[in-house]
């Protein structure tokens, strides 16, 4: 008899699922048997990418759960419903994320860049924690970027009131993906529940699109011929959240499914506490 497929029985969440990375991971972890949710912030487009994926071979079961991420009311209410429909949960999917050219700030007064891509994430995880760890063994996966290598955690001005810049908001936000990681994985030592985190390569999404730097359009236009699909840009995610080659594997940053060099952790506390304060949690 064949073996079941991987993730038969187990309870995933990916955030940002409705289009590009995100949606094809869950795609690609509801084809392994898992039942997957999905994030978006319209609940009719969130129904539709989820009434899509069902209606893929393979009868996957899955669930969209509408709400904004760059409020912390909607990530509360967000969480408040995964506990409510799901009695475990075995992978979170830290997707969700983007880039904006200008400064906007979120309904709670904080720069959208950190607040998405950082303190969403940081918080979700929080208020999903308990239910993880009631799963065990329990993956966290948080999809970073390779740009975080150009990022710079500015603890005098994290929201970027004084000096904004798209791309210095981008990299600091996804390096605080992989500082997060690290001290979470640090946190997590011995329960059962892992935190990775990737950088799934430069992906032919909507990535960008809703305010795009000018000169970025016409890098984009050229490279998109060049850029992995977004089923390409799935996979690591995919292998960090569902293969048995890593189960137990915490605290590491992967690319093409490979762990990258060690990166200094020194500052991974401090921002743990600067985010806990910004999302009262602390
Ligand atoms: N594309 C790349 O080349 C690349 C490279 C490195 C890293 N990444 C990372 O990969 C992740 C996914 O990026 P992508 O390229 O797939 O982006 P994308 O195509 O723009 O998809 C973003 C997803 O997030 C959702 N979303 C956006 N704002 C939201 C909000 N306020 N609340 C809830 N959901 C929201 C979108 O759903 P709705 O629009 O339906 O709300 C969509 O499902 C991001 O963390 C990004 O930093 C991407």
């Amino acid at each position: 008899m064949a073996d079941a497929p991987l993730m038969v029985g187990k309870f995933v969440l990916v955030t940002g699922g409705t289009g590009g990375i995100g949606k094809a991971t869950a795609i690609g972890l509801a084809t392994l048997g898992a039942r997957v949710g999905i994030t978006g912030r319209d609940p009719a487009r969130t129904e539709a990418a989820a009434a899509a994926i069902r209606a893929a071979p393979g009868n996957p079961a899955v669930d969209g759960f509408a709400a904004d991420m760059s409020a912390q009311a909607g990530v509360r209410r967000l969480a408040a419903q995964v506990l409510d429909t799901y009695p475990r949960l075995d992978v979170l999917v830290n997707n969700v994320g983007g880039f904006w050219a200008h400064r906007h700030l979120t309904a709670d007064g904080l720069e959208h860049t950190f607040a998405l891509n950082h303190l969403a994430p940081f918080l979700l995880t929080s208020l999903l924690l308990d239910r993880l760890t009631a799963s065990v063994p329990a993956r966290i996966v948080t999809v970073s970027s390779g740009a975080h290598a150009r990022g710079r955690i500015d603890f005098d001005d994290l929201q970027g009131a004084r000096d904004y810049s798209g791309q210095r908001a981008y990299s600091q936000s996804k390096l605080a993906n992989v500082m997060f990681t690290y001290e979470l994985a640090r946190r997590l030592e011995g329960t059962g529940v892992t935190a990775t985190v990737c950088h799934p390569g430069v992906v032919r999404t909507s990535f960008g699109a809703e305010d795009q730097a000018a000169y970025f359009a016409v890098i984009t236009r050229v490279a998109r011929l060049f850029m992995k699909t977004p089923a390409q840009g799935a996979d690591t995610p995919i292998y960090l959240a569902s293969s048995p080659e890593v189960e137990g594997i915490t605290g590491r940053y992967f690319v093409n499914r490979k762990p990258k060099a060690f990166y200094d952790t020194t500052a991974t506390a401090r921002l743990w506490q600067a985010s806990a304060r910004l999302t009262a949690t602390a």
